[in-house]
């Protein structure tokens, strides 16, 4: 080899070494079941800030987040996207957890590691956690034990002085608003907040149980409904989430009641109006659904999964009363 080869060798193995590594960037898909959800948004919000925060000058996130629009149909075809895209990593808060499997599959197939979110998948009977696909190395859920909230609801009613119970009948009459029903957190919290005023020993009276499914307006339409309906019989009115709670805080108001006199009202996220109102009395409680706690727990779980590491099949997140 001539030496003035040599001499051009040496040099660009000199500049190679010196040169800084290119940043590893990582594309990371985020599906969310519909941006139009108060909770979601604080969500997504802070995942993406979270996720961003992380970055170091060896390795970057390149965020695509997508809005399902509460369609299974449509997050079926932003996940095909992801797919095609070579998305690194998969962050999937389900519009759909009962035809999950599908969009499941789909992605386990092309070897992309994935983590459900806020939304725990069902298995084919409907009940019992789809917990054959987070069995999958690959896969996870990060969520929180919607057991808990609806527990921690009839806990904050018993441990009032009358208990729930206004006007000293012996038993506690409640309205019951629902979230979506599809959705575990829904079903659990109906379930478990009843469910904790009868363990402790109290008679209960449903006197409606309907579905709002998670929105603001619809509690407050249901609210409004059974208020007029069911008048001084409502002592309490349980709600699934906060958003329902404020639009049934308004049905109170306009129904000349007045909340820890006359009624109590409670609901589960804690958003920031929402703590602002249980301050002042206007709700009894809420129970902290912590997004911050949850939307981090995501975001560790999917780096290392792009560090290939393995992940466990769930990532639980607590819940926390309150109070005034
Ligand atoms: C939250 C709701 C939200 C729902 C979306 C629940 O955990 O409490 O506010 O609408 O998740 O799936």
């Amino acid at each position: 080899m001539k030496k003035s080869m040599l001499f051009v060798l040496a040099l660009v193995f000199v500049l190679a070494c010196a040169l800084p590594a290119a940043a590893k960037d990582y594309k990371v898909g985020v599906a969310i079941y519909q941006f139009d959800d108060n909770f979601m948004t604080l969500y997504r919000n802070e995942l993406q800030d979270y996720m961003k925060s992380l970055e170091t000058d060896d390795e970057k996130y390149d965020i695509t987040i997508v809005d399902g629009k509460n369609d299974m149909a449509e997050q079926s075809n932003q996940i095909d996207n992801f797919i095609t895209q070579g998305m690194d990593v998969i962050i999937l808060n389900l519009v759909q957890t009962s035809s999950a499997d599908a969009i499941i599959d789909k992605i386990v197939a092309n070897e992309i590691p994935l983590i459900l979110i806020n939304r725990e998948p069902l298995g084919d009977d409907g009940d019992e956690s789809y917990a054959g696909i987070l069995d999958n190395a690959n896969v996870c859920y990060v969520g929180a034990d919607a057991r808990q909230s609806g527990t921690y609801q009839g806990e904050i009613v018993a441990e009032l002085e009358n208990h729930g119970d206004i006007n000293g009948d012996g038993k506690i009459s409640y309205i019951m608003i629902e979230g979506d029903p599809e959705n575990i957190d829904a079903q659990y919290r109906t379930e478990f907040s009843v469910k904790a005023l009868v363990d402790a020993g109290f008679e209960v009276e449903e006197l409606d149980d309907q579905v709002g499914n998670w929105a603001q307006a619809k509690g407050q339409e249901i609210a409004a409904n059974d208020l007029s309906k069911f008048g001084d019989a409502i002592e309490v009115i349980f709600c699934n989430n906060d958003a329902m709670a404020l639009g049934a805080a308004a049905a109170i108001q306009a129904a000349g009641r007045k909340v820890g006199e006359d009624i109590y009202l409670l609901g589960v996220d804690a958003l920031a109006e929402c703590v602002e109102m249980v301050e002042n009395g206007e709700m009894t409680g809420t129970v902290l659904n912590d997004h911050i706690g949850q939307s981090h727990q995501a975001v560790d779980a999917a780096i290392a999964a792009l560090h290939g590491e393995e992940l466990q099949n769930y990532y639980w997140v607590d819940y926390v009363k309150v109070t005034k």
